[in-house]
């Protein structure tokens, strides 16, 4: 097992990483505190591991709350069904949540973990490649509303994070790349030596190579953790992690939650930003294609299959929390594995990307 630190002060949490980690109790009751604790979980996860977990905790008095399955019920009304169950089993403040499943079911976990009584216990138990790299390491936590991605929520850091890889057998091809598109996001962002591993290993990665998937997991968190650690709150460089995100969110939020997964969303998110990126002056075509190749031989989507008008895209990445003062602040690429917050991109060329890919028709396999 690997074990990293994400260090915020007295906020500080263990990271553990490995296989076969859903039989080790002790990784999650040295983090509870009290002996109520709540599982919450979905229709999916629930027959998969519900079980395995409750096993771990024979000393407590767990209870469960199953949540239905999709980004579609991402929303405070769903939440809502957690605080239901808390109340009426009269859960006090010293209880513990626990986040068993992908980043859904952490995201809603963790903001109900924020706001009841004003903030319990939290653990994040993530169980798909996405939520394992990146959404239970970080503390941001929320729901949907309808005009607009994760626009409710809070920053609400858990206990810990336990990461066991043997929960990805379970996982699907699809919702398997969807995760690799935030693990290549940080190679994009800030780590070319990363990026160069992913180019060289992506075919015994899609084979899902455990070793190789540990290591893959591992640097993905360490990079999360070192950004958020700098910079909780995102008053700056952890808006790097949004790379790809104000287009993806726009794309997830046209077509409708759910229609796109998160991570196919991103990913044709990040192709839009490395096209920028070029009519820029910054990337070469040369870097477009490697972004192009990499996200391909992810089985990853690069084009938006899907009628959405320019106007629509243009005025949902308007709602989007990287927006300040009404201007968007997008993330763009000075090299590979050199991202940075621009804000004075020239607009003619914007317009130009979005028109581009609102039109294109071309997709490597289809999605629908
Ligand atoms: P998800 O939670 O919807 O999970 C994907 C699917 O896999 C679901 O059907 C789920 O039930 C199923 N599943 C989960 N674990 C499984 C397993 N082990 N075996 C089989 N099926 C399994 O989606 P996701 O990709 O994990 O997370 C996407 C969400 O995370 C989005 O809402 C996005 O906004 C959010 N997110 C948050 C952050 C953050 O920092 N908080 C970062 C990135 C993404
Ligand atoms: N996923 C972006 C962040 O955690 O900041």
């Amino acid at each position: 097992m690997k074990t990293l630190k994400l260090d915020l002060a007295e906020k500080s949490y263990p990271i553990y990483i490995g296989q076969g980690l859903l039989s080790k109790s002790e990784l999650i009751t040295k983090h509870i505190t009290s002996k109520q604790v709540m599982i919450v979980t979905n229709t999916t996860v629930a027959p998969l591991y519900l079980n395995q977990v409750k096993g771990l905790l024979s000393d407590y008095t767990v209870s469960e709350v199953i949540l239905s399955d999709g980004e579609e019920y991402k929303t405070l009304d769903t939440v809502n069904h957690i605080f239901t169950a808390l109340l009426e089993q009269r859960f006090d403040r010293s209880c513990t949540l626990i986040a068993l499943g992908g980043g859904v079911v952490g995201d809603m976990t963790g903001f109900a973990a924020a706001s009841y009584q004003r903030g319990v216990n939290f653990i994040q138990i993530p169980t798909t490649l996405l939520s394992q790299v990146d959404s239970s390491v970080g503390g941001k936590t929320g729901v949907n509303h309808n005009l607009g991605k994760n626009m409710i929520g809070a920053f609400y850091q858990p206990k810990c994070v336990v990461i066991d890889v043997d929960t990805l057998d379970t996982l699907d091809d699809r919702q398997y790349s969807a995760g690799m598109a935030e693990v290549i996001k940080y190679g994009l962002l800030g780590n070319v030596d990363f990026l160069h591993y992913l180019q060289n290993n992506i075919d015994d990665l899609m084979a899902r190579d455990k070793t190789m998937m540990i290591e893959v997991v591992h640097q993905s968190c360490e990079d999360k953790a070192n950004i958020v650690t700098k910079d909780e709150f995102e008053a700056g460089k952890r808006a790097l992690l949004n790379l790809g995100h104000t287009f993806g969110h726009a794309i997830e939020n046209t077509l409708g939650y759910g229609v796109y997964l998160h991570g196919e969303a991103i990913s044709v998110g990040m192709l839009m930003a490395a096209k920028l990126s070029q009519l820029e002056g910054y990337l070469t075509n040369e870097n477009v294609d490697q972004v192009k190749h990499l996200l391909e031989n992810s089985n990853l989507p690069i084009s938006i299959n899907g009628k959405i008008s320019t106007s629509n895209f243009m005025k949902s990445m308007a709602v989007d929390k990287k927006v300040i003062d009404g201007n968007i602040r997008l993330i763009l690429l000075k090299k590979l594995g050199d991202a940075f917050i621009c804000d004075d991109y020239q607009e003619e060329l914007l317009g130009k990307v979005v028109a581009d890919f609102c039109t294109t028709k071309k997709l490597k396999r289809t999605l629908f």
